[in-house]
């Protein structure tokens, strides 16, 4: 019987609390509401976003009667005055980074009341450079990029985008709360291959101040970073069946950064040969060995290389055993019919 009803029990007391805490929430509500609807206070617009050195105007109005109203700004204060129910808040240049701006009246009864302006003042980067520790990158090891974003404001509302030619490859926002300008620099690892030569990487830093901001985005970018790519000579095949001929070539020609040198060994050479290419027809059979070498490492070939005049030995061969046969049938069709004469 206990055990049925302490459930219960339990369940009233959390419909109360439930209660309880609905009812401190809706007084919270009903005293900011309250609050806000006090002040007789219209802002237009509502906030601004400004370019540092700028200019602004902020209207506030009223539809009360006032003992005066007036704007409290750490630029461009308007004193208060009486008989009037629009002033304005208005800085032609405007040079300074956290602006704290309030329009405040004092109403006939009641004490004084004020409304905040939410101020952006922003600035575009200086300058927007992209480097790297050194210029010459190895095919297949990790490299640092660096993005230098210099004066910027404010940087909660930066990105900073790396691409490679037209591609984002990455991107970086910022949290902290600076309103005056700061600088900074982010960077991308990057893992290059020969693939990669010729591509540009660089950098470009955005402002998005929202829909009171300036559209399109303001956008700064760096100059492209070309990047060399230094990779090793890697031939598409290793060995290669050559016959001779006078239009056929050994040809261990292959890409690589820096270009390659060429060595060729062979039981058959006597002297160097520097040469990436070399005549069939000048070569006796035999295995002709190429090597490419640059910095970074080597890689060989085989020419294996036959002669097509073994093969026209071989023609011969067969002619001549052909011949042969067909004389020997010949001789014996011809001693068949001398032996059946002289039978006769
Ligand atoms: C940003 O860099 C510039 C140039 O190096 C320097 O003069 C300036 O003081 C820096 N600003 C900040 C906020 O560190
Ligand atoms: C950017 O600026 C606008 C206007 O100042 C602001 O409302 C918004 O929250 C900012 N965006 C970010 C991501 O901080």
């Amino acid at each position: 019987m206990q055990k049925g009803t302490f459930p219960l029990t339990t369940s009233l007391r959390v419909t109360y609390m439930r209660l309880v805490v609905l009812g401190f929430f809706f007084l919270c509500f009903s005293l900011l509401t309250g609050a806000e609807a006090e002040c007789p206070l219209k802002l237009n617009p509502q906030r601004v976003v400004v370019r540092y050195g700028g200019s602004v105007a902020v209207n506030c109005k009223t539809s009360v009667v006032h003992k005066g109203m007036g704007w409290e700004a750490s630029e461009g204060a308007v004193p208060m005055t009486k008989n009037q129910s629009l002033i304005t808040w208005k800085v032609s240049e405007l040079t300074q980074w956290d602006m704290s701006v309030q329009c405040f009246i004092n109403p006939v009864d009641g004490a004084q009341c004020l409304v905040n302006l939410t101020v952006t003042v922003y600035k575009s980067p200086d300058s927007v450079s992209i480097s790297t520790v050194n210029g010459t990158m190895k095919e297949g090891q990790q490299y640092e990029l660096q993005c230098d974003v210099h004066d910027v404001a404010p940087v909660q509302n930066l990105t900073v985008k790396w691409y490679k030619n037209q591609t984002l490859l990455h991107q970086t926002n910022f949290s902290d709360t600076d309103k005056t300008p700061v600088n900074k620099t982010v960077t991308l690892l990057i893992r290059p291959d020969r693939a990669d030569i010729g591509a540009q990487y660089w950098c470009e830093a955005e402002l998005d101040l929202g829909a009171e901001g300036p559209q399109p985005l303001l956008t700064s970018s760096s100059e492209p970073l070309n990047v060399e790519v230094y990779y090793k000579p890697r031939h598409s095949r290793s060995t290669e069946t050559i016959i001779k001929d006078v239009k056929v070539m050994l040809n261990c020609t292959v890409k690589s950064n820096p270009a390659p040198d060429y060595t060729w060994s062979s039981d058959d050479l006597k002297e160097k040969i520097s040469s990436s290419v070399l005549k069939s027809s000048e070569l006796s059979p035999g295995n002709y060995t190429c090597n490419a070498t640059n910095i970074l490492g080597s890689d060989s070939k085989v020419f294996i290389l036959k002669s097509k005049e073994k093969t026209t030995f071989w023609a011969i061969v067969l002619v001549g055993v052909v011949v042969a046969v067909a004389l020997i049938f010949a001789y014996l069709i011809f001693k068949c019919k001398f032996s059946k004469n002289s039978l006769i």
